[in-house]
Parts: C-alpha cells; sequence; structure tokens
C-alpha cells in the first residue's frame, strides 16, 4: 500500500517512520514533509501546498495512494477530508463539519453540553462589554478564550480582571484574526492536564496510551505557551479507571453527539483533560488530529501495524479491529527548538550529529528541518523531538538527554526537566 501523509512537522515524520515499520507500506509520500522525511527510505516529499487538495487527489489517483492521513488541524477545517473522500479516496482525519470540534470553541463547548461531557463551565461572548462584565461577575482567575483556531495563541488564563480584561479587549480588537470574533470565557480549572489521543471510525472510538506534554517555554512549566516542548507515555496519572471513566463520560459520548448532528468523524479525536485534584477528567478542549509531541512519545510503544489500524478508521471498519497493542516501558520526546521561539528565531542553521544520536531506543524526529544541498538546515521554532523508548521513564529521559548532547546547531534550546512529574531519581544534569 501507498501512504500520503498531509504535514512538515514532528507529528508527520513520527507518523511516516511508524508506518514504515510495516512491510505492506511500499511507500509513504509527505505533503510537503520535512528534512526528516526526505531522509527516510521508501518515502519522499512531495512539494504541493497542503490547501491544494486537488494537487493532492491527482497525484492520489495517478499513483494508487490507499491511505491518506491529515496531520495538521488546518486543512481538515478547510475540507481536505470532504474534497478527497468525495473522490472516493481513504482518508483518516475528519470532515471540515467534524473538524469545528477544534476549529470553533463555541461549537466544542455547545456539543460537550449537549453531551453532558464534563467540561469547565463557560459562557460565550459576541459583545466585549458583556464579556468584560461576566469577568466581574465570576471573579479571578478566569480563561479568556478566542473562539477559532490562533495557532495556540488565543487562550490566556487571566490572575487579574485587567489581564481578563486586556486579552478580551485583544480578541475584540481582532489581534486573532476572524477566531476573536466571539470570545470564550471559562471557569479557571486546577490539576495535571494529560492529552488522550483516541483513533476513531466515526462509530467505535479507541484510546491510545495517555500522554502528558510540557506546554510552556519555561522550566518548571513558567513562560509562554508553546506547541509544546516535550512529551511522555504512557501518563501514570490515567489509571485503567479513569482510563474507563474517560472512555464513557468523555470519548463515547463525543461520538454519539457528533453522529446525532450527521456527522461521520474518522480520525483521532483527541481530548485534553485536565484531572482535577478529585480524580475527574474535565475536557479542556478536543482537538481533531494527532497531538504535536504527543505522537512522538506514543507512537514508538505502538506493536500494531499503523496503517492497518488507521484504514480501519477510513474504512469505518474498527468494531472488528483487534486490541491496540503496546510494547511495555516507557517513552519520552524532548523537543529540541531554535532560541527564541515560540517568538522571533533565526532560520536556516545547519544541524549537526543526528547520527551518532539515533540507536535501537532512539529516534529524533524531524520538526522545523530541511534538507539542502545534502546540508540539514533548520527550518522552523520547533526543530526536533528527540525521541527515546526504555523499561522505566527515567531510563527513557536518561537516554533522550544523553542523544541531544550529541546534536548541535547554534543557539538550540530545550527544557531540561521533560517528564519531571514521572522521574524518580534527580531531575537531567545535562
Ligand atoms: P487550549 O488552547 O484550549 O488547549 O488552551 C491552552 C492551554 O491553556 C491549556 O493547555 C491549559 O494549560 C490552559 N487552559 C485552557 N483552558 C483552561 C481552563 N479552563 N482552566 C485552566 N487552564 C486552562
Ligand atoms: N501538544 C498539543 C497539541 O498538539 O495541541
Amino acid at each position: 500500500m501507498r501512504v500520503l501523509i498531509v504535514g512538515n512537522g514532528g507529528r508527520e515524520h513520527a507518523l511516516a517512520w511508524k508506518l514504515l515499520q510495516s512491510p505492506q507500506v511500499q511507500q509513504i509520500i509527505c505533503v510537503p514533509g520535512n528534512g526528516g522525511t526526505a531522509a527516510l527510505e521508501r518515502c519522499r516529499n512531495l512539494p504541493l501546498n497542503v490547501d491544494d487538495f486537488e494537487g493532492i487527489a491527482r497525484f492520489a489517483f495517478v499513483n494508487n495512494v490507499g491511505l491518506i492521513v491529515v496531520g495538521p488541524e488546518v486543512p481538515l477545517a478547510m475540507g481536505i477530508t470532504d474534497y478527497l473522500q468525495a473522490k472516493e479516496l481513504n482518508v483518516f482525519g475528519p470532515t471540515r463539519e467534524g473538524a469545528q470540534i477544534e476549529s470553533s470553541k463555541a461549537w466544542a463547548k455547545a456539543l460537550m453540553e449537549d453531551a453532558e461531557i464534563p467540561t469547565a463551565k463557560a459562557a460565550v461572548f459576541a459583545d466585549e462589554a458583556a464579556a468584560k462584565a461576566y469577568v466581574r461577575s465570576e471573579g479571578v482567575p478566569i480563561v479568556i478564550k478566542a473562539d477559532g483556531l490562533a495557532a495556540g495563541k488565543g487562550v490566556t488564563v487571566a490572575e487579574t480582571v485587567e489581564s481578563a480584561d486586556s486579552a478580551i479587549a485583544a480578541c475584540f480588537q481582532g489581534q486573532f484574526g476572524s477566531a476573536g470574533s466571539q470570545v470564550v470565557i471559562e471557569e479557571c480549572l486546577s490539576g495535571q492536564e494529560v492529552s488522550i489521543l483516541a483513533v476513531t471510525d466515526g462509530l467505535t472510538i479507541r484510546p491510545l496510551l495517555p500522554a502528558q506534554d510540557h506546554k510552556r517555554i519555561g522550566e518548571g512549566d513558567t513562560g509562554e505557551n508553546t506547541g509544546g516542548m516535550g512529551a511522555y507515555a504512557p501518563a501514570p496519572v490515567v489509571t485503567p479507571q479513569l482510563m474507563e471513566q474517560i472512555q464513557n463520560h468523555v470519548l463515547e459520548p463525543a461520538i454519539a453527539a457528533l453522529r446525532s448532528r450527521n456527522i461521520d468523524y474518522r480520525g483521532v479525536l483527541y481530548a485534553g483533560l485536565m484531572v482535577t485534584p478529585a480524580g475527574e477528567p474535565k475536557v479542556i478542549e478536543f482537538n481533531c488530529r494527532f497531538g504535536d509531541p504527543e505522537t512522538q512519545a506514543i507512537l514508538p510503544l505502538l506493536d500494531t501495524p499503523l496503517e492497518k489500524l488507521l484504514l480501519a478508521c477510513a474504512t469505518q471498519t474498527l468494531e472488528s479491529f483487534p486490541a491496540i497493542e503496546w510494547k511495555a516501558g516507557a517513552s519520552a520526546c524532548v523537543v529540541v527548538a531554535a532560541e527564541g521561539y515560540p517568538g522571533n528565531y533565526p532560520k536556516k542553521l545547519e544541524i549537526t550529529g543526528i547520527d551518532q544520536a539515533e540507536t535501537d531506543e532512539v529516534v529524533v524526529f524531524h520538526a522545523g528541518t530541511q534538507l539542502r544541498n545534502q546540508k540539514l538546515i533548520t527550518d522552523g521554532g520547533r526543530v526536533l523531538g528527540v525521541t527515546a523508548i526504555g523499561e522505566t521513564f527515567d531510563q527513557a529521559i536518561e537516554r533522550a538527554y544523553a542523544a541531544v548532547q550529541s546534536i548541535h546547531f547554534e543557539s538550540m534550546y530545550y527544557r531540561r526537566d521533560i517528564g519531571h512529574r514521572v522521574r524518580t531519581v534527580g531531575s537531567s544534569s545535562n
């Protein structure tokens, strides 16, 4: 089978790497891919834009592509799946309507309310004065969210009324484009965040291993929010009982509510949850795609052939698919970024040492890289996801950090405390 992957991040490199472990996968095409996917055997990059639906469909037809896997949320929200499914191609990724679960926080909130999914109390405003009055009636801390896709930047956890007011003003002044024309104001939850990535064919839904990521740029989980600076799996805070609760009270009701809206959702439903101090799961947000970097941490532990699992979702045969199998042990991914990220950062810096970093237990997933004239250069804020497996978290994390030591580019930055919640020995001295 030929598989086409849409996207160019670390998540897409991890998907390609895992798919290629199946002998049944003859070739992978990444649109547009990155320096890591360019170097994989049996994989090639195709330089099309992710919104060139017609070009992607034409290529898939002519080359007999058996499965298309869509990585990022933007083409999903634009309707790539609708377009490709109309051409009778097998697509893993929801339709435009299904992608609203991520592309409109107000829509997702309404779905959660209908389905009685536990989540933070919230109200939606299209008027600035009413939004500010609500903050005064509820008090702080409180969470202000631009309604639409804002590349992870549309959320402010406001500790003071003044910061809530300025976040509301920023939304209505168009700082997040049309994403800010509605504002969701939400109760501030406390506890541990976990990421549950579940695969679904619209009828059956099955969770992958629970993961946790580190969203903040700085050590001790401080500073600005980022796309994610590291991740690990399986997150021990998600006990089997909690996973059952998540299945029954979050995942199943979400799929049922999507179905009742006539949405045939085939892809990943990613539940970003807060596990409250009382041990209850509450949904912070849903995403309509694989998490990045959670996917990099989860896939190295997967034993089930990935192409079979994704195809079962795309062709709506997940119910009869065997139980998903996992390796024992733990996995950790340390993101190596360019200094300055998530703000401005330099690009086109030469990267060395990846070959020395990789072992049987370590794989370096590329995020923002490019192969140019046989040289690997940086091409984004998050550059690499150095991922290791081990019998324990301590071992996986030590291996990942040891591998990071072999890698070099000017101004590389990484957090030294990835996995601090799950380590039993002191944080890495690297
Ligand atoms: P989101 O884009 O909805 O994932 O929000 C980004 C981040 O803001 C989350 O990962 C949380 O760390 C934080 N956040 C969002 N909503 C809440 C909430 N209701 N209570 C506390 N923190 C939140
Ligand atoms: N790591 C968070 C996300 O993928 O949205």
